[in-house]
């Protein structure tokens, strides 16, 4: 019998905006360079939006030489009792995960990904019973396949997916804010993809950057900006909060990307 992946959200693992943000890897969304100071500002109100949602907020220094280092959700997957450190996918960032390790070792079992497996944790949703997990620019078929066994091997189904080559992660598109709920792009997954879903809300394509979501049950976080995405989540049931975010996309980001929650 599958388990149910803990949604309580109780601490975040964070990292301070790198000094050198404006040299973070940048592939689609970007229109304009990304200003440091302004993405502090973000950072910080992102941190009192998990805070007021009941999130003890954990924020390690920056990492100098690693502009990315602020993207924490992709240096650790939690599963169960053990955090998955994978070799990151894009060259400039890998590294970012060693101190991430040292800091889980604390409180995790360390399962380290095997040399040639790459995976980014922003390639991993969390759904219920399962992990849906990307195959993308990022995370390899070796990558894939070496979390979807550490996933099984703790009673998790697997489902794994092509990430478009239109965009970065597969948590870049899509997110599961309550049991039995999606939230995704249009122009980036098709209803196939998802039909073990029991609700898939669509989020239009000019908007898709905001189905990238945190949820706390009927409580959501979504990017500031997005009135279309709000309309539809306050239609589902969700009271909502938003987080200036342009910062952080310009440089490919969403806010599942700054945090790596750990119970
Ligand atoms: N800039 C975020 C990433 O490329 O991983």
């Amino acid at each position: 019998m599958p388990g149910t992946f803990d949604r309580t959200r109780g601490r975040a693992l964070t990292r301070a905006v790198s000094p050198d943000f404006s040299s973070a890897v940048s592939n689609f969304f970007n229109t304009r360079p990304p200003n440091y100071e302004a993405a502090k500002g973000s950072q910080e109100a992102y941190f009192a939006a998990l805070r007021a949602h009941g999130t003890e907020v954990i924020t390690l220094p920056a990492i100098p030489g690693y502009p990315d280092c602020s993207f924490t959700e992709d240096t650790a997957v939690i599963i169960d009792d053990k955090a998955v450190i994978p070799n990151l996918g894009h060259p400039s960032r890998d590294g970012e995960q060693d101190s991430i390790a040292d800091f889980l070792s604390e409180d995790f079992e360390i399962v380290r990904m095997p040399k040639g497996a790459t995976l980014d944790g922003g390639d991993v949703v969390f759904y219920d019973d399962r992990f849906l997990v990307g195959i993308s620019t990022r995370t390899n078929q070796r990558g894939a396949v070496f979390l979807a066994d550490q996933a099984n091997k703790s009673g998790f189904d697997v489902q794994l997916f092509d990430v478009p080559k239109n965009t970065l992660h597969l948590t870049t598109v899509c997110s599961s804010p309550r049991p039995g709920t999606i939230i995704a792009s249009v122009g980036y997954l098709k209803e196939s993809d998802l039909s073990f879903a029991e609700e898939v809300v669509w989020i239009p394509e000019d908007e898709g950057y905001a189905s990238n979501t945190i949820a706390y049950r009927d409580r959501i976080i979504i990017p500031e900006g997005y009135k279309k995405a709000r309309r539809l989540m306050l239609d589902s049931g969700f009271s909502v909060t938003t987080v200036e975010m342009s910062e952080f996309r310009e440089v490919d980001a969403s806010l599942t990307c700054l945090s790596v929650f750990i119970g």
